[in-house]
């Protein structure tokens, strides 16, 4: 795996626009929200629009946060979206995006889906040879791009969420698939997701560069789709090295477009990247427990309302922060702590064992890097309620 889970060894500080914040709403028995920094948000649109290569579009994966505040910030910023259901479409569409600004890239598209994916006029990326052969029987002239597995080609890497190419993936056209289609005159673009929270350029480049050997087979493509993938350091020990990436991807498509003898465009489906340290899980203690040398603390929220941790319980590890009296509790005695949901289930958990500060009932705590796949992925088991989303 080639991005190992991290422990919090440095302690976060808020920022005083958060607390501030947090201090105004921070009346007895708040219920549980959500806050964002819009300025990280617009911070990071411009971090992936600054990519030099001029033929590029960003488009924001709207799984990692369908809120329509959010989307309308990413939207401002000149960014466009990436949808994998016709549900993130409509929120889409709602937020004022068109239908040239956004791509649709799923598996298993039913016959119902493609119509309307072409009526919209959305550009959209099928995953395997029977769909490729649906799309071209209901729209035999509509250009179309294909969602390719380079595995084979590279020492294919687990990342967070296990691996998107490879064997191990179900997802994308393998090599043998890619060189077997007859029309290829029909494919505009090729699409690639490698894998989630990816630090390692190298890994990125090898498999952009399989994708960009592949293009040559193509007469008429437009897009190189490298998906998305760029990490977010939840200890706030590493950070994306984008002068390099910037770089290197920016001589790929330099290369690419010489031998092709045109300007191809480069795509990128950023999702974790633009909102993931922008946003905030706030709640509060309502129970303290000491065991042994160990300390369980109870919240007045669930996982099934900040997610992440329980969708991915050994990867998602967000750094907690502790307020009481309106200031951030930090000091040097730290206490090793599970804080746990107030449900009954066994799995509702927010951070397992993590050294934290004194913690007594009434105390706020803060999730930190719950921008992404946190509020989108809130769902209604165990009947606790879509928290508030708040933007600052
Ligand atoms: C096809 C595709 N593109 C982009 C993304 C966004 O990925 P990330 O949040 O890792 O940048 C995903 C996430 O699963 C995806 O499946």
């Amino acid at each position: 795996m080639i991005n190992s889970p991290t422990t919090d060894s440095k302690q976060r500080k808020l920022n005083t626009n958060i607390l501030e914040f947090i201090n105004t709403i921070n009346i007895p028995e708040f219920d549980p929200y959500y806050l964002y920094d819009a300025e990280i948000i617009r911070r990071n649109c411009l971090t992936l629009k600054a990519i030099p290569w001029e033929n590029k579009s960003i488009h924001f994966a709207s799984m990692a946060n369908v809120n329509p505040d959010f989307l309308r910030i990413v939207k401002d910023e000149g960014v466009n979206i990436f949808v994998n259901s016709l549900g993130h479409m409509e929120h889409a569409m709602a937020a004022g995006f068109r239908a040239e600004q956004i791509i649709f890239t799923a598996s298993a598209l039913t016959e119902k889906t493609m119509r309307k994916l072409e009526m919209e006029g959305v550009q959209c990326n099928v995953d395997s040879p029977a769909q490729l052969a649906q799309w071209q029987r209901l729209f035999p002239t509509r250009p179309i791009g294909i969602r390719c597995n380079v595995g084979e080609k590279v020492d294919p890497q687990s990342t967070h969420a296990g691996f998107f190419i490879g064997k191990e993936s179900r997802l994308g056209f393998t090599m043998e698939e890619i060189n077997v289609i007859e029309n290829k005159e029909i494919i505009k673009g090729l699409h690639l997701y490698v894998g989630t929270d990816i630090f390692d350029i190298d890994y990125f480049i090898q498999c952009y560069e399989v994708l960009a050997e592949i293009a040559l087979a193509f007469p008429n493509l437009e897009y190189l789709n490298f998906g998305g993938g760029f990490g977010v350091s939840e200890s706030g020990e590493q950070t994306f090295d984008w002068p390099d990436y910037y770089q290197r991807v920016t001589q790929l498509m330099e290369y690419v477009s010489g031998k092709m003898g045109r300007n191809i465009r480069l795509i990128l489906e950023p999702g974790r990247i633009i909102g993931g340290e922008a946003g905030f899980f706030v709640c509060s203690v309502s129970d303290v427990k000491i065991r042994d040398d160990k300390r369980w603390v109870g919240v007045n929220a669930s996982t099934v309302q900040f997610s992440r941790p329980l969708l991915y319980p050994d990867v998602a590890h967000h750094p907690v922060m502790v307020i009481r009296n309106g200031k951030e509790v930090l000091g040097d005695k730290k206490i090793i702590t599970t804080v746990y949901g107030c449900s009954t289930y066994s799995r509702d958990i927010f951070s397992r064992k993590k050294p934290l500060p004194e913690i007594k009932i009434g105390d706020i705590l803060v999730f930190g890097i719950a921008g992404s796949y946190s509020a989108s992925s809130f769902s209604t088991f165990l009947g606790f309620p879509k928290p508030n989303e708040y933007f600052i």
